[in-house]
């Protein structure tokens, strides 16, 4: 761990004890969930299919220590805010009486409960170094922070894959995004220097070197927030509706994760039909993606454990074509800016990360070439407004941030 980061750490701890009511006798425990950013599998983690995450260097910090009852106190450090809400009145009918960014914390608490633990009262402070909104699953360090950090302070234990389930439970049915397993999972169960090939139906999943010659750059094109949402809710029914299709076809298929090039051409031969509400044709480009993109999934777990660096590359740059024109979750402004960087001394392959329209991009780089490339892609920018990006590197999943820790 580099000086650098444990002094971001340490001054997001430092905050975020420093917000907690003074002189109460009780102990403090501070904790980080990560971010991540997904190399490849994208849209494929509701559909059973297999995902290659990391999680990077960029933290949710949260602190807390008990308080007397059932009642929690809750800081948003970086919006100046506080929300205070009672365990016995978690109902997700009430959630909409929260703030947006409360919803996640009492959402995890409401979920981890649900695993039959009983919390008692707490006062909680986070900040942060996960930029929101922008497809690197700051919701989901902010679940798994949380989720972590009751545990400590309770003195409970649960797995780390439990906790990520708790924490997909409250977006879910707490916040009310039908996300998949992949964010909380890289957030909890993360690896210094490694990618997380993960198996979403069976659970079960390998840990993966990051080859020392890749780095990877975070890219923020200007305008680049993610407008998800709604979006990606339709793309998950549009999935789902062309599984049960095949299904009637192929008894057997439970999800897309089933589907093979056989089925696919089924699809294409009703592409005029229409099927519940949806266009058989829209069914089948999203499904041919899905069973593409997890085979590109399998197939670039494979090239970085043959250091092929250019395969990898190539896998990264084909996700984003499949996500541009199959799966239709980018944007022309995201398509042009995946060309210009792809195009920049260094750089392997480009794509669009997280749910889409929208977010960032991932930049995958030749490690020699990093500098090199930081500087070309820094200088260029849209009308006038500049790209922002910035290097980021595999880290473990949450754990305590101590003073003076060093065990991130
Ligand atoms: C969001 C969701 C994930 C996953 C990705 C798309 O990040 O939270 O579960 O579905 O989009 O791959």
């Amino acid at each position: 761990m580099t000086n650098r980061l444990s002094s971001e750490l340490e001054q997001m701890r430092r905050a975020t004890e420093g917000a907690l009511e003074a002189a109460v006798d009780t102990p403090v425990k501070t904790v980080a969930a990560p971010g991540r950013v997904n190399l490849i599998g994208e849209h494929t983690d509701y559909n059973d299919g297999f995902v290659l995450p990391v999680a990077i260097d960029r933290w949710v910090v949260m602190s807390g220590r008990r308080r007397p009852g059932r009642e929690v106190v809750a800081h948003a450090l970086d919006r100046q805010e506080r929300a205070l809400f009672s365990l016995d009145e978690l109902d997700p009918s009430l959630a909409r009486n929260l703030p947006d960014w409360a919803r996640y914390v009492a959402g995890t608490l409401w979920s981890l409960e649900l695993e039959g633990l009983r919390l008692g009262g707490m006062e909680l402070a986070f900040t942060g170094s996960v930029p929101q909104g922008m497809g690197l699953s700051s919701s989901a360090a902010l679940e798994v922070a949380t989720g972590f950090l009751a545990l400590r302070i309770h003195g409970l234990e649960l797995p780390r894959l439990r906790l990520a389930q708790v924490g997909q439970r409250a977006e879910n049915q707490y916040v009310g995004v039908n996300c998949g397993i992949m964010d909380q999972f890289a957030s909890a169960l993360g690896a210094a220097g490694r990618a997380l090939l993960l198996d979403c139906r069976s659970l079960e999943y390998r840990l993966l070197p990051v080859p020392q010659g890749i780095a990877f750059f975070v890219v923020h094109p200007p305008q680049g927030r993610t407008l998800a949402g709604s979006g990606y809710n339709r793309r998950r029914q549009e999935c789902e509706a062309a599984a049960r299709l095949l299904a009637g076809e192929r008894p057997g298929i439970r999800a897309l994760r089933d589907a093979t090039a056989d089925d696919l051409k089924v699809l294409a031969s009703r592409a005029g039909e229409r099927y519940e509400d949806h266009e058989v044709a829209n069914l089948y480009r999203r499904a041919r993606h899905v069973v593409e993109e997890n085979s590109r999934v399998l197939a670039l777990a494979r090239a970085m454990e043959e250091d092929d660096f250019a395969a990898v590359g190539r896998l990264v740059s084909q996700s984003h074509g499949s996500l541009r024109d199959l799966f239709e979750v980018s944007t022309p402004a995201f398509d042009r800016w995946v060309e210009r960087l792809a195009g920049l001394p260094g750089c392997l392959g480009a794509r669009m990360v997280g749910g889409g329209f929208g977010g960032s991009i991932l930049a995958v780089v030749r490690r020699e070439e990093a500098e090199l490339f930081r500087r070309a892609a820094a200088s260029l920018d849209e009308g006038g407004e500049a790209v922002r990006l910035f290097p980021c590197r595999p880290v473990d999943g949450v754990g305590e941030v101590g003073r003076g820790s060093e065990n991130r």
